[in-house]
């Protein structure tokens, strides 16, 4: 296999950085090759705050990918929390410019272009922008307007905008880690590629990405992303409350959350007994299934409430038509299930990628990245990248690296 055809997508989580290189098929999915994990040191509630950690955290998961594939790897596509990230619709209109009205992926590029003048403020920079829609001399609801014929290309879009900190110290992690970013994709954008069926996004589903250090809200309708929401809650606070609790170590709290967690006490045993250390390792005490439960279940249950108040605000007093989906390293936890189908009131199910060496929810975040990037460019059906929406996006990410360049150097 030659390393160019690979494509390598990173994760920077506050738990683990997740490095997975992929190679692209001709049905434009992915084989993944290799893995990398380290435990993340460097990041706070999703966000970096240790440069020199977070730096350390990804060269020793890129090292551990590098070993499994035997080649260098010098650059990848990275996911972006959605922390301090806005998305602003816009549309933009262009007339088409060949003689015989058929719209080409130039067409496309230049409506595209033209969404992205929207005041911003200084500290913020445009990340990407994202095609809802297009519409053809008035006809709507269209996906890839690439051959059709017409007059007037309009675009429904969705602006992704960061704020300039966000994105300078994740690149500069990575950039110290030896890896040049070839691209940024949102966490939702990329998650949503492994967790949700094209159905779900077109029905109407809430996607909940439940991590260490944050918990990911994104609404998905008629097929494309239309709100994020995040908040700074996840497993370690979780952590942190059974530490509290039972007066032990963050690690041995940690453990007992992994082996015996359960996120409703109504679901564990009273005499299902655990022997804990206390802090300083002196002590020791017994403690019960449904005490452990006792400290995760309050926790777990506040962040999907807060959760169900940013439904809300996104105008779902009910659930959308396709339910909730979860993912991230807490959905693995026993109960987690029940208890958002308790709070929803709806169907409630938990999505991890489907490859061999990957297959959990921890991973979901960077194999969304890695489909993310090869379903946009194109990689891996070539007749796509010369014309099509593929070549678009493909511009993009070549315009996205210039603007990177310029802006980092
Ligand atoms: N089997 C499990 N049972 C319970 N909790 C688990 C399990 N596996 C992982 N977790 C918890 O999931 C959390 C980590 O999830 P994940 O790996 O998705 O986070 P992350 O992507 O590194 O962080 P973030 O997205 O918040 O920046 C940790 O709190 C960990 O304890
Ligand atoms: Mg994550």
């Amino acid at each position: 296999m030659k390393r160019k055809d690979l494509v390598v997508g990173i994760d920077v989580g506050t738990s683990h950085v997740r490095v997975i290189v992929g190679e692209p098929l001709p049905d434009n999915t992915v084989n993944i090759v290799g893995v990398g994990l380290s435990s993340s040191q460097g990041l706070k509630k999703g966000v970096i705050v240790d440069l020199d950690k977070t730096t350390q955290s990804i060269t020793s998961a890129v090292e551990e990918a590098e070993r499994m594939v035997g080649f260098d790897i010098k650059e990848a596509y990275v996911g972006l929390v959605g922390m301090n990230v806005e998305l602003v619709p816009n549309k933009g209109v262009v007339a088409v410019t060949s003689e015989d009205r058929e719209i080409t992926g130039e067409d496309v590029d230049r409506v595209m272009q033209s969404t992205r003048v929207i005041p911003l403020a200084s500290d913020r920079e445009i990340v990407n922008v994202i095609p809802r829609q297009f519409i053809v001399d008035g006809y709507d609801g269209i996906r890839d307007p690439v051959g059709m014929l017409g007059v007037r290309l309009e675009v429904d879009a969705l602006i992704i905008t960061a704020t300039i900190t966000t994105l300078r110290n994740l690149m500069r992690c990575v950039n110290r880690a030896g890896i040049e970013v070839s691209g940024l994709v949102l966490q939702s954008l990329a998650n949503s590629e492994v967790a949700l069926s094209s159905d779900e996004k077109e029905l109407g589903v809430f996607l909940l990405d439940l991590g260490g250090g944050k918990s990911e809200l994104s609404f998905y309708q008629h097929g494309v992303l239309q709100s994020i929401s995040v908040l700074p809650v996840g497993g370690n606070h979780i952590t942190n409350d059974i530490a509290i609790g039972l007066r032990t170590g963050f690690e041995t709290a940690e453990n007992l959350k992994l082996e015996h967690g359960c996120a409703l006490t109504a679901m564990t045993e009273e005499n299902e007994k655990l022997e804990v250390t206390c802090v300083g390792g002196k002590d020791r005490q017994v403690v019960s299934e449904r005490d452990l439960a006792g400290f995760i279940e309050p926790r777990a249950y506040e962040v999907m409430q807060l959760m169900q108040e940013e439904m809300k605000k996104m105008g779902w007093e009910d659930m959308p038509p396709a339910g909730v989906v979860l993912t991230g390293g807490i959905s693995l936890m026993e109960g987690i299930t029940e208890m958002a189908e308790q709070v929803y009131n709806t169907s409630v199910r938990v999505a991890e990628p489907q490859f061999v060496g990957v297959k959990s929810p921890i991973y979901t975040t960077a194999v969304g990245v890695l489909n993310y990037v090869i379903k946009s460019s194109g990689e891996g059906i070539p007749e796509k990248k010369e014309g099509g929406s593929g070549f678009l996006v493909k511009n993009w990410w070549d315009r996205f690296r210039n603007w990177l360049n310029e802006i980092f150097e």
